[in-house]
């Protein structure tokens, strides 16, 4: 199985954990996509969803899959989402799609969050990719200088503005061996947003999608 079928697996493997009439928060990327091809054929089982970004919300409704305001409804019983990087203790980096402020709030706001990867996202050290950090736009220049200050190189990421209006800075060269020191870190800088790293709050379940099959870390 090459990358792109271990990620059809996984979407495929998480429908098992989907209680019936239950609200659901659903990610983004390309392996939540084929996760929502899957939802519509349970669209009538459940009660609906609450989209991480306007493009999830723009699919789900396109499948006829109802979507919900996150104000409007009570806290839904699972997110599931993906990342760019997991590690053994569940822990992610998200945001390569620049979605991850609202990613990070439904994945707080659930009861659950069931993280759907394939095996080339697994990483021991996190920081061999940027880490992005969303960013107040006014605050761009002070958040930039405050991150060098935390040993990081931090490059604005050009012609992007996330779905809340705000910029994005990718960090390069860390070496994160605290990932939820320097996610705390980086969450009290005035002007931060949200940041990438995924670690105080790690996911409950991991579905991997392997060579030898669906692999589950909880
Ligand atoms: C978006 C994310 C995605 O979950 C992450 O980028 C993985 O995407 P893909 O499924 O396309 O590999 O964090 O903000």
């Amino acid at each position: 199985m090459d990358q792109e079928d271990q990620k059809k697996a996984v979407a495929k493997a998480v429908l098992e954990y989907i209680p019936e009439n239950s609200i659901i928060g659903v990610g983004t990327g390309s392996t939540v996509n084929y996760f929502i091809e899957n939802l519509a054929t349970l669209k009538h089982q459940i009660e609906g969803t609450v989209a991480s970004s306007l493009a999830t919300e723009a699919r789900l409704k396109a499948l006829g899959i109802p979507v919900f305001d996150l104000n409007t409804v009570p806290a839904p019983v699972l997110y599931i989402d993906s990342a760019d990087h997991y590690n053994a203790l569940r822990q992610l980096v998200k945001g390569k799609g620049g979605a991850f402020t609202r990613e990070k709030i439904l994945a707080a706001a659930s009861q659950q969050f069931i993280c759907i990867v394939d095996e080339s996202k697994e990483t021991a050290v996190f920081g061999e990719s940027p880490i992005p950090v969303e960013v107040i736009p006014m605050a761009r220049s002070f958040v930039g200088r405050e991150i060098v200050k935390l040993n990081g190189d931090p490059v604005y990421r050009i012609h992007t503005l996330t779905d809340n209006g705000n910029i994005i800075l990718d960090v390069h060269n860390w070496s994160i061996t605290e990932p939820i020191k320097l996610e705390k870190a980086l969450n009290n800088i005035s002007g931060v947003v949200a940041n990438g790293l995924f670690a105080d709050n790690p996911a409950t379940l991991l579905l991997i999608g392997t060579k030898a099959g669906i692999k589950k870390i909880s």
